[in-house]
């Protein structure tokens, strides 16, 4: 019988002042490129579509990141329990020896994966780093303020520790497990509004422009804002960033289809641990009777995500992303 993984409180906050330097020395690199862009500029590049772009600073910050989240889990790991370093059965996957299961000595495998190098590394059960350098490239290479650099570490597919750094804002989120959400250390809570006639809430326009994901987006936004008469609908560059504005309630709620691992595993530890929810668009992840998140509900690999602060906001969202076939729009059409 293999026994699962866990992490004590102290191993959790050591993993977090990881993720926490390596994303405020990628966020450095961000501030950096503000001020060069006159004389040098960006190298642009796309990927899935004309409108999925990636810059020369994408590529740096995850060398920057990966590099760092390396060097100091070897360390973390020989520092403190490892015996031994060295590579997986398969050879792939950086593996250190470590008696922290269990008491036994037993290997420590951390996988990472990344959105510019490592994108197609399979989600497995072993402790994850899942990395996006930069969120909100769009943002970042139009000189906006909505773009972060965002680290998460998932333990058996579930997002345990989160750090955002928000380099424009000045903000940095993080979240870990039992441990409460923070910005610039102050602990932060999600808003607890539960009308969405009362909400502010946040859809993007995703990479796919397809027919119907498009109809799909406007069907929801012309719900939200007739049907439903929310407050305000808006739209900023970073999902990362938008799933840490759920957190400490300056929205209600945040959906969207098309959506990656990296854009929402950091975010959503972070919006949980505010007190709100986080659900795939296909299933809604909350506990009715005891008015809870629940984890169960979540697949980081779903491609599509709901948050909000209650669970109230997020079941009128997601019925109405069905209703209009959202998911399916964005993620199976051309
Ligand atoms: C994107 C941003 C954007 C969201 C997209 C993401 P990227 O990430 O978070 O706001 O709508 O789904 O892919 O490409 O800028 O890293
Ligand atoms: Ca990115």
């Amino acid at each position: 019988m293999s026994t699962k993984l866990t992490l004590s409180p102290t191993q959790l906050q050591q993993l977090l002042s990881i993720a926490h330097t390596a994303a405020a020395k990628a966020a450095a690199l961000i501030n950096e490129s503000f001020e060069k862009r006159y004389e040098q500029p960006l190298e642009i590049e796309s990927k899935s579509s004309s409108t999925d772009l990636v810059t020369q600073y994408d590529k740096q910050c995850e060398e920057i990141v990966l590099a760092e989240i390396d060097e100091q889990c070897a360390l973390w790991l020989v520092g403190d329990h490892a015996t031994q370093k060295g590579t997986d059965a398969e050879g792939k996957r950086q593996c250190y020896s470590s008696t922290l299961v269990g008491g036994e000595e037993q290997p420590i495998v951390f996988d990472v994966l990344s959105e510019e190098t490592r994108n197609d590394v399979p989600l497995e059960d072993c402790p994850t780093w899942i990395v996006d350098p930069i969120d909100g490239t769009t943002a970042f290479v139009h000189g906006g303020f909505d773009c972060c650099v965002s680290i998460g570490l998932a333990l058996n597919k579930i997002p345990i520790i989160g750090v955002v750094n928000c380099p424009r804002t000045n903000e940095v989120f993080t979240g870990v497990e039992g441990a409460g959400s923070f910005c610039n250390g102050r602990r932060i809570h999600v808003s607890g509004c539960t009308h969405m006639n009362k909400a502010l809430i946040c859809t993007h326009t995703s990479y796919n422009r397809s027919t119907e994901a498009i109809e799909a987006l406007l069907n929801i936004n012309r719900k939200f804002a007739t049907h439903y008469r929310v407050h305000g609908i808006r739209t900023y560059g970073a999902a990362a960033m938008d799933m840490c504005s759920v957190a400490m309630g300056r929205l209600d709620m945040y959906l969207e289809a098309g959506i990656q691992a990296w854009d929402m595993c950091a975010g959503t530890i972070i919006v949980r641990e505010a007190g709100g929810i986080v659900s795939s668009l296909d299933k809604l992840d909350f506990d009715t009777e005891k008015n809870i998140a629940t984890v169960e509900g979540f697949n980081l690999m779903s491609q599509s995500m709901c948050c909000a602060g209650k669970w109230q906001l997020a079941k009128e969202g997601i019925d109405t992303c069905n209703e209009f076939n959202y998911r399916h729009g964005v993620l199976f059409t051309e």
